[in-house]
């Protein structure tokens, strides 16, 4: 498949966009510095926090970060569950909800089989899904434009 150019100019805090690529849907979440420092509460939470399972298919290089992206605010994601691939939902929200764990930030919740993955798409520990959220390749090409691919 070919790459896909995304504007990210209008993208605001807070706000996801989804884009196709290759047939799958690809999120682009522009993370408030709240959702970044989120993900260090749920560092000891999720099963793989350092994206060190099949880093090969699951997390490029310069992802492999606790944010699992080149920029901190900037999340590229694709929305498919690794367990047996529905689409998560995308849950923002803080507060208690239920059968979500405790003081969760937030994130994304697969309503097949109840998979959560934070907001770097870490999946949480004891969870059907064996992996975090694929982050595809890509880069940048200047600061509100990115190549998916
Ligand atoms: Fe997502 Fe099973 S497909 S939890």
């Amino acid at each position: 498949g070919a790459p896909v150019e995304v504007d990210i100019s209008t993208l605001n805090p807070g706000e996801m966009k989804t884009v196709e690529w290759r047939g799958k849907p690809v999120w682009i979440l522009r993370r408030t510095p709240e959702m970044i420092a989120s993900l260090k509460q749920t560092d000891g939470k999720v099963a793989d926090a350092e994206s060190k399972r099949n880093p090969a298919e699951f997390t490029p290089e310069y992802a492999r970060n606790e944010w699992r992206s080149i920029k901190p605010e900037i999340l590229v994601a694709v929305g498919i569950c690794t367990h047996l691939g529905c689409s998560p939902s995308s849950k923002f929200a803080p507060g208690p909800q239920p059968s979500l764990p405790d003081d969760w930030a937030g994130g994304f919740l697969c309503p097949c089989h109840g998979s959560t993955f934070d907001l770097a798409g870490r999946v949480f520990k004891n969870k059907p899904a064996p992996d975090n959220l694929q982050v595809p390749r890509h880069m940048y090409l200047s600061d509100t434009k990115l190549v998916i691919g």
